[in-house]
């Protein structure tokens, strides 16, 4: 039975004791909520990560992630965080092919590609996120644009390999806006998400493969989007800077 997963993207948040209170808090508030095949991760700043994951291996329930990798190993990368340097902090996830890094920073398909390889490579398991903008929605084409993001972006990779990841699809239009798509809305895309994985990889991967729902979710509409057959939990921006609302949307599940 695929996993139901509450991930936290705390994106460019806290200082380094505000995110160790933070995390401690949500660890604690978690720790009696989480039922047999629910995961929760928080997904930092690198600034936290080694101590979070520390943390995090006194709480089974929790899991630690990067919201970044280099695509390279190692080199003159001034600034740049490799997936080894991540992996060896102790955290076990990475979000990839978040719509801000795609557009603040033009993070193509093709590069996104090689940051899931190298994740992978290293042991890092890719939260790989694919969303269309307004534009993309109004016009209709959004079937297409999620379909060649995940063509181009993880469609590459072997069976086995693809069923290590995790999938989020975040409409770009919901993320920070308060605009969050309605559980229709969401569960049409997922079951979309869920047909293409099934004409890749099978069935059976398609039905093992966990996807998300990320954009303006928070404790009052977790329950609608969380309840679709298609949707495996959330990623999580302003909610999870909330210790409440985050344990909230992670109790949703029980
Ligand atoms: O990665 C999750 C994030 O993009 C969603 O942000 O603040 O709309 O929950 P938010």
């Amino acid at each position: 039975m695929r996993k139901k997963i509450v991930a936290g993207n705390w994106k460019m948040n806290m200082d380094y004791q505000e995110g160790i209170s933070l995390f401690s808090e949500v660890a604690n508030m978690v720790k009696d909520e989480v039922i047999g095949n629910q995961q929760i991760i928080v997904c930092s700043p690198f600034i936290h990560l080694h101590s979070i994951a520390s943390l995090a291996k006194e709480s089974e329930n929790v899991s630690v992630g990067a919201q970044n990798i280099h695509q390279e190993d190692a080199g003159a990368y001034t600034g740049e965080i490799s997936a080894k340097q991540v992996r060896s902090t102790g955290a076990e996830y990475v979000i990839l092919g978040h719509s801000e890094r795609r557009a603040y920073f033009g993070e193509s398909d093709e590069l996104l590609a090689q940051k899931v390889n190298i994740a992978l490579t290293h042991g890092l398991i890719p939260i790989f996120c694919i969303g269309e903008t307004r534009e993309e929605r109004e016009s209709g084409d959004f079937f297409d644009v999620i379909k060649t993001q995940l063509e181009k972006g993880v469609f590459h990779l072997s069976a086995s390999d693809f069923s290590k990841i995790i999938l989020a699809y975040e409409p770009v239009w919901a993320i920070g806006t308060g605009l969050t798509a309605s559980p229709e809305q969401a569960q049409e895309v997922h079951a979309f998400i869920r047909k293409q994985i099934e004409a890749k990889y099978g069935a059976a991967v398609a039905d093992e493969t966990s996807v998300l729902y990320g954009g303006s979710c928070n404790p009052k509409n977790a329950p609608d989007l969380f309840s679709q057959p298609d949707i495996d939990g959330g990623l999580i921006g302003g909610a999870s800077l909330k210790s409440r609302d985050f344990t909230d949307i992670v109790k949703v599940f029980n």
